[in-house]
């Protein structure tokens, strides 16, 4: 058994979880990179492990309806309480109780970009990236409601640092530096087929960040959720980083998740197809309301229609969800109720016998709709797909750069339209700037495009 002064316990628990491979190069390790690999070890839930490799993903329950939803407003009724909800929202707003979250700890393997996937350029025509067009619309927000917005940025490990000072570096874009809270999810290892703990450096294991569902974890152990609790905030608007067109403080959204009561309320839009590949939102027997996963939806409920010829199982999900600050906290400190893990396998790199190579790993991920059934209260609003949705999750064709463009210069066009603005023919590129509008009635009625080929409007 290796040895090394103070870290007696941790040296044992590695060897008796058999994991002692990963002293591999302790001979030719300094005394300060050894003990970086034990620092690195230390942080290390080797039960945790060890049960979530014998463990069964448990099986789906397949004894569910589809959600009861909060249809679009199309009835005189309904368009009343789509007021009475964007009122109450907009006053809620305006009491400074609510917080903008961005997850970005994401590793984007798919989009193929190298950094922080929230410094992607998107704006067609100004070139912004994901994260300035949501800081941006955040100090609308709070110009409008004459408040200051928190926004809460999770990075990961491997992100967090060059978030940060692209950040600092662009002032924040013009947020306040202390209404800006940049914190790292936590990281879990990755093992390989026979369990087995996997080198990435000599002195460090391979560890991914552990889901989008880490964040409500991340919130507690970060110290932002205490943080919120002394500003006052109630409710967190959460959101993923690839989605440029997404309304990150939606007052009617708001206001239905408040005057509900809800500990959680989600954005579903309409499934554009049948095999879709979106979570649908469903009720369970017991009367949860939780998000299954498209590869999990059984065939008959897949093609089961209602007497109208419309698919049953509709609402896709779209990772838009409001937190009561105090269920985020119950969920968090473990206080009963935790969200699992979900094994996943993946190609990874490993360190063995001095050369790096790719092998088949087993990665585990907490998924953040799994906080869903967990709420005593959920509230699930149909929203319409191309007003809010233009995710960034491939290089090319669907889901891409190239897609979500094109939607916000559509959106941004319909709103030029709305206010009765005349848009000339030589225009092919045309965007609006967050700070102008993040919704048609902010747009001047008097204004003029001009005649170019490229307008941005700010
Ligand atoms: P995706 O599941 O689309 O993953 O994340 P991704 O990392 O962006 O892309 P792929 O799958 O590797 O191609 C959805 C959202 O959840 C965040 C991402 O940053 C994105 O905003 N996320 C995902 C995290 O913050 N942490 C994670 O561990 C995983």
């Amino acid at each position: 058994m290796i040895d090394y002064p103070g870290y007696d316990h941790l040296i044992r628990t590695v060897y008796e979880h058999n994991q002692e491979h990963v002293f591999e190069y302790w001979d030719e390790l300094s005394d300060a990179d050894r003990g970086e690999l034990l620092d690195d070890l230390s942080d290390i839930d080797f039960d945790l492990l060890r049960k979530l490799l014998s463990f069964k993903e448990s099986i789906q329950d397949t004894n569910f309806d589809p959600a009861p939803c909060i249809p679009l407003p199309g009835t005189e009724r309904e368009k009343s309480a789509y007021l009475a909800a964007g009122e109450t929202g907009a006053a809620y707003v305006r009491k400074g109780k609510v917080a903008a979250f961005v997850v970005a700890g994401g590793q984007g393997s798919r989009l193929g970009y190298e950094g922080p996937k929230g410094m992607l350029r998107i704006g067609p025509a100004s070139n912004r990236s994901l994260f300035q067009i949501h800081a941006e619309k955040i100090l609308k927000y709070s110009r409008k409601y004459n408040t200051a917005v928190p926004f809460l940025i999770m990075t990961s490990r491997s992100n967090h640092y060059e978030t940060a000072r692209y950040f600092s570096e662009n002032d924040f874009f013009g947020l306040s530096p202390e209404d800006v809270f940049i914190f790292p999810q936590n990281m879990i290892p990755s093992l390989d087929a026979e369990g087995k703990l996997v080198l990435e450096t000599r002195k460090s294991v391979f560890k991914n960040p552990d889901g989008h569902g880490g964040s409500l974890h991340a919130l507690h152990t970060s110290g932002v959720l205490a943080q919120l609790k002394n500003r006052g905030i109630e409710t967190i608007s959460y959101f993923q980083v690839d989605n440029p067109l997404v309304k990150i403080i939606d007052p009617a959204f708001i206001g239905f998740h408040v005057m509900a009561g809800a500990d959680i309320s989600s954005k579903a839009v309409k499934k554009a197809y049948l095999g879709e590949k979106v979570g649908v939102f469903v009720r369970f027997g017991g009367g949860s309301i939780g998000v299954v996963e498209y590869s999990d939806l059984p065939e008959g409920k897949l093609h089961d229609r209602d007497e109208n010829g419309n698919l049953r199982f509709s609402s896709g999900n779209i990772a838009v969800h409001l937190f009561g600050r105090e269920f985020v906290g119950r969920v968090a400190s473990g206080a009963g109720i935790a969200l699992p893990f979900h094994r996943a396998r993946k190609k990874i790199n490993a360190l063995r016998g001095g050369t790096t190579a790719e092998i088949e790993g087993l990665k585990f991920e907490k998924f953040v709709f799994d906080a869903l059934p967990l709420a005593d209260k959920n509230i699930v609003l149909e929203v319409v797909r191309e007003d809010e949705f233009a995710p960034v999750k491939n290089a090319s064709g669907v889901d891409s750069i190239e897609s979500a463009q094109k939607l916000m210069m559509d959106q941004h066009r319909k709103w030029l339209a709305g206010r009765g603005i005349r848009i000339p023919k030589k225009t092919r590129i045309i965007e609006i700037s967050p700070l102008a509008a993040v919704e048609p009635d902010d747009i001047n009625t008097d204004l003029v495009v001009p005649d170019e080929e490229r307008v941005y409007i700010s």
